[in-house]
């Protein structure tokens, strides 16, 4: 059996956690708000729709590992601890899933003045993958956070050993790897790793979408079943991005194949933003492997067509109006060679010769045949 044969579909606490400024707001997770969470994804439909996967993100962690050298979860936040609280969340039909990283520091013990001690997987690869097997966990976020520096490390050995100690366990966990894209990860995290970041993070802002998206330009070569260029979780529902914006990251995620991870916050989100999360024809490209990941195939600076072949021979594309206003786009020119038209979001068919205008940061999805 292939791991991740589609793209992961899941929420991450990690963006739900960051308050206004970008920063971690540790407060925000406690084993009362992630079950919350998880019970929303169930009652939004959101687990329905394929989101599988509850991850805990950094700063569950206690200040030390218990007498054991076990990992534990945060003593006031989670106090009947993680593997309970795994318990509930897999007893409502989720995955759970969990964070480490490969040196002696995680990230937000070294930005966010989180004090703690040994919470790093460095020494500690056999038995933190044996724990959390133990405790049922289904996916494994794991996150270099400078261990180059911190650690000496070397990206490929390090994520590489923790891939063997997942694996040693004979439970099948997807492991997902994320050291920003700095060390081509495309070129060595196929052979062992399920999905890989590309990019630094992603905030809840149109610039940082479209300098990410940018960097994603020429890795559609590298993604294949089990194993997924991750252009970063969904900002979907957060920041200040406005109703076309987010529906113009999940189109673009979808076409990528990108690993949908949303973090949002479940139990307050709109209707609109639950509806565009939970699109069964956005999620169906998402899913879809028809053989390449999506690519740019047209660009004007301001306006840009990604395309991504389907497996029934379609294609699906996004029409992008990036810059500061509205774009028009020539079907019939695009594509001369299509007899149908479909706009995914509203299911209507349209003229394949239309000129349709796209306003600014916002995108169609179209499926062509
Ligand atoms: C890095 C990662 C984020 C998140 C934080 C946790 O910034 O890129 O996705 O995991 O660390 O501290």
């Amino acid at each position: 059996m292939t791991l991740a044969k589609t793209p992961p579909m899941g929420w991450n606490s990690w963006n739900y956690g960051l308050n206004e400024l970008d920063r971690a707001d540790f407060k925000r997770l406690t084993e009362v708000t992630v079950l919350a969470q998880a019970k929303a994804m169930v009652d939004s439909g959101m687990l329905a729709a394929g989101y599988q996967y509850l991850v805990l993100d950094d700063g569950y962690q206690n200040t030390r590992r218990d007498f054991n050298g076990h990992l534990q979860g945060h003593a006031l936040r989670f106090r009947a601890g993680i593997p309970a609280l795994a318990e509930e969340v897999r007893a409502l039909g989720l995955k759970f899933g969990i964070y480490s990283v490969p040196g002696t520091l995680t990230c937000a013990q070294q930005y966010d003045d989180y004090v703690a001690d040994g919470l790093g997987s460095l020494g500690y690869e056999t038995q933190d993958a044996q724990a959390f097997a133990e405790w049922g966990v289904e996916y494994l976020k794991y996150d270099w956070c400078r261990a180059h520096l911190n650690d000496g490390l070397q990206p490929r050995e390090a994520f590489k050993k923790m891939s063997d100690a997942l694996k040693a366990t004979g439970r099948d966990i997807v492991f997902s790897i994320s050291e920003y894209g700095h060390y081509k990860p495309h070129e060595w995290a196929p052979e062992f790793t399920n999905m890989w970041r590309t990019t630094d993070d992603l905030f809840a802002r149109w610039d940082s979408l479209m300098y990410t998206l940018d960097l994603q330009e020429n890795l559609y070569p590298y993604s294949k079943p089990g194993a997924w260029n991750d252009p970063d979780m969904l900002q979907i529902g957060n920041g200040s991005l406005s109703s076309s914006e987010n529906r113009a990251h999940f189109f673009l995620w979808a076409v990528l194949n990108a690993p949908l991870m949303a973090g949002n916050d479940l139990t307050k989100m709109s209707d609109e933003v639950r509806d565009l999360l939970i699109h069964p024809g956005v999620i169906a490209v998402d899913q879809d492997w028809g053989g390449e990941q999506g690519r740019l195939v047209h660009n004007t600076g301001t306006a840009q067509v990604w395309t991504k072949p389907m497996s029934d021979g379609s294609k699906a594309s996004v029409l992008l109006a990036r810059g500061e206003s509205h774009e028009r786009f020539n079907l019939g020119e695009l594509f001369p060679d299509i007899s149908s038209v479909k706009d995914v979001w509203s299911g209507d068919t349209m003229d394949s010769r239309s000129i349709v205008e796209v306003p600014a940061h916002d995108a169609l999805l179209i499926i062509t045949k």
